[in-house]
């Protein structure tokens, strides 16, 4: 039976509303106990989720162990086949699953949500056509010894995912890890829920029992227990730097493997020859000011040359002003809300410490004037100007809309306030000279440097920091073989 798509999504909610999804049926968690989700646009409830503990998360964890075995069975192409099928079905879906992320998450509809699912859907694809590269080698070692290797799956795997783009984060972990023979038991973020698990719902109808399962929960309570089951064998995460070392720890205690994506301070340079049309564009997008700033890979300091830095403030603050907020489902709105109210207020503390560090603040756009969403989570985009390098506002990861513009005079203080920070997730250069931006590339301490333009996570393309961003790359085939296959060396002696 075909699951059809409904568009309504708070009619959607009730249908997945208190469950998990284990062994390919939704079920209650264990203890019966549920926690409320709410739409931060409205504040309103819109529906309970599961709350996973231990015992949710064993039997999670057994299922995916039994089904494991005869996924890793099949062959490689015809696993690759089906999850290329999920994201075929899953394309039919993309309208309703944009609308269903738009209400729990309060990112807008055009802008962002309905973008979301349709590269969710790509994804699944993208990694359904690399099954045939899970191949081994042949090593000359002895000429009386066939020695080669070959990609093994490593078992269960735990992916545990954040709310603010939950279906490409969990897209990057489910499809690699199902494509080379693994299960997965993801663990959804406590504001998100719903729409991950109509992913997976939806998924079910082509994928066997058991190959995929998701938990909802908290961190400590759910989270902890799916890093720390003797039977997970490799966790890939993505969240904040503070998570990521506990996951890491635990990881260390059964000595798994893990894949972190954390947080970023990423830069964004703008040399004096630079196209201020495309900077200004590329400072838009970058910094996600559709997304309410909240991006791992925001680009939340933006180093302007002294030449363009007034210019380029004017510019960048009339397109932002232009920039509407207002309800996340309503076709008008490019900016939805803040997710939570603990992430607002760590945002306007932010704002506060910035102006009392001495930085000047510009508060853009405007609140919705509808009086039912007016005291809600919405945060007015907001730049600040002279801000010093040791600022708290330029040194830590704010999650919000707010970009820290600085001026310089040389492209090597540019290069050095670039890599003044403890993050190293992306990093961006704009000018019109090849041997700056070559010099650039280089230089700059990040994972994903690019040069003219500020693409988001792409099918093909390594993605993942170094410092204090993480650990590994996500979105890629060497991700695929890197981290969820382990190399086995067999030795045929031939005398
Ligand atoms: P978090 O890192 O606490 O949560 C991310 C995921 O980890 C959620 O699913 C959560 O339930 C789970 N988790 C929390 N504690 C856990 C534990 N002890 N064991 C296992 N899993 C656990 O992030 P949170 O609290 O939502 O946001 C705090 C800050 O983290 C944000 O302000 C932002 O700076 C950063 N962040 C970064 C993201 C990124 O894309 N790199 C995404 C979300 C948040
Ligand atoms: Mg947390």
């Amino acid at each position: 039976m075909s699951i059809r798509p409904v568009l309504d999504p708070f009619a959607l909610v009730p249908e997945l509303d208190s469950r998990h999804l284990i062994n390919g049926e939704l079920v209650a968690p264990i203890s019966g106990k549920c926690f409320d989700v709410f739409n931060p646009a409205t504040g309103k409830v819109i529906g309970k989720a599961a709350e996973g503990n231990a015992r949710d998360v064993d039997l999670a964890v057994m299922a995916a162990k039994i089904a494991q075995k005869d996924w890793a069975e099949r062959p490689a192409r015809e696993r690759g086949k089906l999850v290329a099928e999920c994201g075929r079905v899953l394309t039919a879906h993309v309208e309703e699953l944009g609308r269903l992320i738009a209400l729990e998450s309060g990112k807008a509809l055009r802008t962002e949500s309905r973008v979301e699912a349709s590269v969710l859907a790509d994804m699944f694809v993208f990694f359904g056509g690399l099954a045939s590269e899970l191949k081994g080698e042949t090593v000359p070692f002895n000429p009386n010894m066939m020695t080669l290797t070959t990609r093994e799956p490593v078992g269960v795997v735990g992916a545990i995912i954040p709310w603010n783009v939950p279906l490409l984060l969990m897209a990057i972990k489910v499809a690699p890890a199902l494509v080379a023979g693994n299960s997965v038991v993801v663990k959804s973020a406590e504001d998100t829920p719903f729409t991950v698990l109509r992913v997976c719902q939806i998924m079910q109808q082509v994928l066997p029992k058991g190959v995929l399962n998701i938990l909802s929960g908290f961190g400590p309570g759910c989270g902890g227990p799916l890093v720390e089951h003797k039977d997970v064998k490799k966790v890939s995460f993505t969240g904040s730097v503070e998570t990521g070392r506990i996951v890491y720890r635990a990881a260390a205690e059964k000595l798994i493997p893990v894949t972190l994506e954390l947080g970023g301070k990423s830069p964004m340079i703008v040399m004096a020859d630079a196209d201020l049309d495309k900077a200004i564009n590329g400072a838009v997008g970058g910094m996600r000011f559709t997304r309410q700033g909240q991006s791992c890979t925001a680009s939340s300091r933006i180093l302007v040359h002294e030449s363009l830095h007034d210019a380029f403030v004017t510019r960048l603050k009339d397109r932002v002003n232009a920039l509407k907020m207002g309800d996340p489902l309503d076709e008008e709105t490019d900016i939805g809300t803040i997710i939570n109210r603990k992430q607002r207020d760590k945002i306007c503390g932010y704002i506060d410490i910035g102006e009392q560090q001495g930085a000047t603040k510009h508060e853009l756009s405007a609140l919705p004037a509808n009086d039912s969403l007016k005291d809600r989570l919405f945060v007015r985009p907001v730049i600040f100007t002279d801000v010093k390098p040791d600022h708290r506002i330029a040194r830590e990861e704010i999650f919000g809309p707010v970009a820290c513009i600085f001026k310089f005079k040389t492209f090597e203080e540019a290069l050095e306030l670039a890599n003044d920070s403890d993050f190293g997730l992306a990093a961006t250069i704009w000018t019109t000279d090849l041997k700056t931006a070559l010099q650039a590339t280089k230089r700059l301490d990040a994972g994903f440097v690019q040069v003219n333009q500020n693409l988001v996570v792409q099918p093909n393309l390594s993605y993942g920091g170094v410092k204090l961003s993480g650990l590994g790359k996500e979105a890629s085939l060497e991700s695929m073989l890197e981290h969820y296959t382990h190399k086995k060396t067999i030795i045929l002696n031939m005398e």
